[in-house]
């Protein structure tokens, strides 16, 4: 190649528009087609080349330069959409008996014996999207993405034939309709039979195609292709005109959104079943693929009042549809050392296609579980997969058992670091004794750490923490954010000698600048979302949002922690003893308590400011319910109290700041009296909300 002194004006000229038509393509293959062609050190060489011609030649540039595109999309080329009410999804059950439980379990939160409809729909198996209309115009489309905030993707639902872009005058003035896009059998078909006879990737199932085709950021790719969509709820609604789920679906209707002709009240379990059967019956028949039937509870009066887990709503379940089941063979049987310790046994299998998904292992789950069902190398198994769930071993065949099998023998010894492997006689699980020295459990740490609801870091995924961690460069949580400033020193600092990721195999200078912008964006960070990224055992997200919003600073939790003082963690409405001495465990570690230091001089952990409705009478107040109430159920009445920013307390303290009784409230009343803390009855606190 030429040096650029010594390039003509002519010869220059020639090389731009080359370098811009090149640049562009890589563009495109990258961004848009996820299927880059180019490595990045040659897009960076073309992208150089490019900026130093112009750098001699300024009278050059061209309007589609390259340099011009100022920090290009990014990978992810979506504007990002936060959805004003989050896209929940759904609890999954797997059998008649589970849902007769999720009927019982809304009639207990509700108190009543009485019948309860529902309203059962076909689960498409697509993807969801929210349409949002203003003044009757449709102004924005935005998918899912992780409930709170989703991609724009208005231009590519525009292009949905069957999405109405105006509605009538009747509709609300602001409505965001929510629902399924899907693409049909026949269209998924047609669609792999094209590409395939022009040498194409085809796609796995219809729904894979359906969100790769509506996850395109060029508008006119999804266009081409046959997308479908059906309504079922809504976000956002400015004046809600409807009663019950069936009654939406007539709105819908009216307006001009397609809904499902199988969508069915029923007026009790054995008609919810039966609507099951039958779905389950025609499944194969349908145009569309469909994986399961929702249940909800059809009065919007009582979904108000059941309202939401964390992020599934209390009158809404899917049923899927059963597992489909195969047999094979077990190959080995592996163990993996988890974030705590626990030794997981994995079947490796003999590959088989089970449902459309090739399976090549499942999860023993522990050693109680294999010697139950006295499971072997070299056994011939049923596996099952339901959904997305992580395929199970149901039972050996034993007829088809080798003559030379052996029973199992679970180690006693961590099998990544040698430890002690040691079981409590109340549980199930064996677990490593190496602690951080373990390289399975720092790992499985650092994995857990970047998560999605704990940092949320997506570019550093397991591959790459696995191969940081051999190379010294990623050893611990707080490694991740001196990452950028050790990048090419040399022996810096003691955990990593100098490295160069820039020239480490598959990367480049922009996936390098990539991972550390995702890494920075992340050094503010909530407190639950702190808390829950440490690890500890059994604190998950929910536990971890309970201790912030208890706690508020992240000092607080940690220097009652440190004083080994629980007494205000236990008092916590859902935090138990078991779970405080894990906690304390985890505090009285040094080795914790240096990686969080160190932490903490590189991120900020913001203080927990309960974004729940804040201005309720009870809101940050700390209450304690004692008697039976008349008008909701305890759980209603925790929920409500939750919802309204309070704390809700097993017993009453000092600390506590209202006693809400009941009929028949017992000693916790008395307890209130002396401690002169306010007491109010079951009226007094649904006005206080
Ligand atoms: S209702 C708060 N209805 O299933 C309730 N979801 O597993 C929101 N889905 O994210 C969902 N068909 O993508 C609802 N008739 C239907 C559905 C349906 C398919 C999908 C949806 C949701 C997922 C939850």
């Amino acid at each position: 190649m030429k040096a650029i002194t010594e390039l003509t004006f002519d010869e220059a000229k020639a090389e731009l528009e080359y370098l811009a038509t090149e640049i562009a393509k890589a563009d495109s293959a990258y961004y848009q087609n996820d299927d880059p062609y180019l490595s990045d050190a040659e897009y960076d060489r073309l992208k150089h080349r490019n900026f130093d011609i112009e750098a001699r030649f300024p009278e050059l540039i061209r309007q589609d330069s390259p340099s011009k595109k100022v920090g290009a999309a990014v990978k992810n080329g979506f504007t990002k959409v936060s959805h004003s009410f989050p896209m929940l999804s759904l609890g999954d059950v797997f059998s008649t008996d589970e849902v007769s439980e999720f009927v019982m379990s809304v009639k207990r939160y509700l108190n009543t014996n009485e019948n309860i409809e529902f309203i059962s729909e076909p689960k498409i198996d697509g993807l969801s999207f929210s349409a949002r209309y203003e003044n009757g115009v449709f102004v924005q489309g935005a998918t899912r993405g992780d409930g709170t905030t989703g991609e724009d993707i208005t231009a590519n639902l525009r292009t949905i034939k069957q999405l109405p872009l105006r509605l009538p005058a009747d509709a609300p003035r602001i409505l965001e309709v929510r629902g399924e896009v899907y693409m049909s059998k026949a269209d998924f078909l047609a669609l792999n039979e094209k590409y395939a006879s022009e040498g194409k990737k085809i796609f796995a199932n219809p729904r894979n195609a359906a969100a790769g085709s509506l996850r395109q950021l060029d508008p006119n790719i999804t266009a081409e292709r046959n997308l479908s969509l059906f309504a079922y709820t809504w976000g956002e609604v400015s004046e809600r005109q409807w009663s019950s789920q069936a009654d939406f679906f007539n709105h819908l209707k009216s307006w001009g959104f397609p809904t499902n002709p199988h969508n069915k009240i029923c007026a009790n379990i054995s008609e919810i079943e039966q609507n099951f059967n039958h779905l389950m019956d025609i499944r194969a028949t349908l145009p569309y693929d469909i994986d399961g039937v929702v249940h909800k509870v059809n009065s919007i009066e009582l979904q108000e009042r059941l309202g939401f887990l964390t992020r599934t709503p209390r009158w809404a379940i899917a049923h899927k549809f059963p597992a489909e089941q195969a047999q094979t063979i077990i190959n080995n049987i592996r163990i993996q050392v988890g974030r705590t310790g626990a030794l997981t046994p994995v079947a490796d299998l003999e590959p088989i296609n089970v449902g459309g998904v090739i399976v090549s292992h499942a999860t023993l789950h522990n050693e109680d579980e294999i010697k139950r069902k006295d499971i072997r190398i070299g056994d011939t198994v049923i596996i099952q997969r339901a959904g997305d769930v992580i395929p199970q071993i149901i039972g050996v065949i034993s007829e088809k058992r080798p003559s030379d099998s052996q029973e199992f023998l679970f180690p006693h010894t961590c099998p990544v670091c040698g430890a002690h492997a040691t079981k409590e006689e109340d549980e199930a699980v064996r677990r490593c004794t190496g602690g951080l020295t373990c390289p399975a459990q720092a790992k499985e740490r650092i994995k857990h750490f970047v998560s999605r609801d704990a940092f949320d870091i997506a570019g550093l995924g397991d591959k790459i923490i696995e191969d940081f961690y051999a190379e010294n460069i990623l050893l611990n949580p707080a490694d991740i954010f001196t990452l950028e400033q050790r990048n090419g020193g040399d022996d810096l600092f003691s955990s990593a000698k100098g490295f160069h990721l820039e020239r480490k195999e598959g990367w480049g200078a922009k996936s390098v600048d990539n991972l550390f912008k995702a890494i920075n964006n992340k050094r503010n960070i909530s407190l639950p979302r702190f808390i829950y990224a440490l690890g500890i055992r059994q604190v998950g997200s929910a536990t971890a949002r309970l201790i912030a919003q208890n706690y508020n600073t992240f000092n607080n939790f940690m220097n009652d922690m440190i004083a080994k003082d629980t007494a205000k963690l236990v008092s916590i409405d859902g935090i138990g003893a078991s779970m405080a001495t894990d906690i304390v465990e985890f505090f009285a570690e040094e080795h914790n308590i240096s990686i969080i230091n160190l932490l903490l001089q590189q991120i900020n952990v913001e203080e927990f400011i309960d974004t729940t409705k804040k201005d309720t009478l009870i809101s940050g107040k700390t209450v304690v319910f004692t008697g039976t109430l008349q008008k909701m159920t305890r759980a209603e009445a925790k929920a409500k109290a939750l919802e309204a920013g309070a704390k809700v307390a097993g017993s009453v303290s000092k600390s506590t700041d209202l006693v809400i009784i009941g009929t028949d409230a017992g000693s916790k009343a008395k307890t209130a009296q002396e401690l002169g803390i306010k007491i109010i009855n079951e009226d007094e606190f649904l006005s206080f909300l």
